[in-house]
């Protein structure tokens, strides 16, 4: 018999940035329903073994893989390696992002360029590569010849003082995802967001464990708790399934009402 719970049995997904915080529980959500995934980490190979591990010991397949999403080889090589490994890539979870915080005036050019390389062109390169090989494969098992889900962030709205270039990114990643969906559609393509609020993850540690600044932090969350990793990582794996093979172009906001406008509780 079946196992219902392992809906995405026989998929194949990509995850990049999996080697810790959502893309790791986005994998591990993934393997949980079955699908193989390939962990794609930029620089903690023990975070990505760990993965790779986890995914393992739900009796999904997993492979670790090194690159750098902002650059159009190593994705192009990324994507073959999950089709050398699983014969194919059904979902791509096009997570990888950082953040190098400044103030406007004093971030540099440098720091401007590399959130953008890596959160909108490595997002931008990760897609357009999973599409190129959704054709190539053809329709498998789902009803879509491919999924796309991009992390994008509160801050693809919310401007963010002292994070211009990460709130840009993330701007211009939404566009992104809805222009993408437009195009594809038509093929069978399915192009989709989520935009996480404040997730306890390493890219954030400096503020949930700081007592004062997680106080602060509570206060842009109406539902009162700092988010985890799981609570995106559970809607991952169901926008990757069929469950979901009518909604694209969708930016999926999971952020315990934070875009909510909190302020306005006792205000306005
Ligand atoms: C950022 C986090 C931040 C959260 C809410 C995320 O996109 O990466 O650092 O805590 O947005 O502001």
């Amino acid at each position: 018999m079946t196992d219902a719970t392992r809906f995405l049995e026989g998929q194949v997904a990509v995850v990049t940035g999996a080697s810790s915080g959502i893309g790791q529980a986005s994998a591990i959500a993934l393997a949980q329903r079955g699908a193989a995934v390939l962990v794609n980490y930029a620089h903690d190979e023990d975070g990505a073994e760990e993965t790779v591990r986890r995914c393992s010991d739900l009796d999904a397949r997993a492979v670790a893989l090194k690159a750098d999403v902002s650059r159009e080889d190593e994705v192009r090589a990324m994507v073959a390696a999950a089709v050398e490994a699983f014969g194919a890539v059904d979902v791509m979870v096009a997570n990888a992002g950082i953040q190098k915080d400044a103030a406007f005036t004093d971030l540099t050019l440098a720091d401007w360029n590399a959130v953008l390389a890596v959160n909108l062109t490595g997002a931008f390169l990760s897609m357009q590569e999973a599409v190129r090989q959704f054709r190539r494969q053809g329709r498998r098992s789902s009803r879509a010849l491919g999924k796309i889900i991009a992390m994008s962030s509160v801050h693809d709205v919310i401007p963010w003082a002292g994070h211009v270039n990460y709130a840009v990114a993330k701007a211009g990643l939404a566009m992104l995802v809805k222009t993408a969906a437009q195009e594809l559609a038509s093929e069978g393509i399915r192009v989709n967001a989520i935009a996480p609020g404040a997730i306890a993850t390493a890219i954030n540690r400096d503020v949930w464990s700081d007592e004062t600044k997680s106080a602060a932090l509570l206060e842009l969350i109406p539902y009162g708790r700092i988010g985890e990793a799981d609570d995106i990582g559970e809607a991952v794996a169901w926008m990757a399934s069929d469950a979901a093979d009518y909604m694209t172009g969708h930016i999926m906001v999971i952020d315990g009402g934070m875009e909510l406008y909190p302020a306005f509780r006792d205000n306005g």
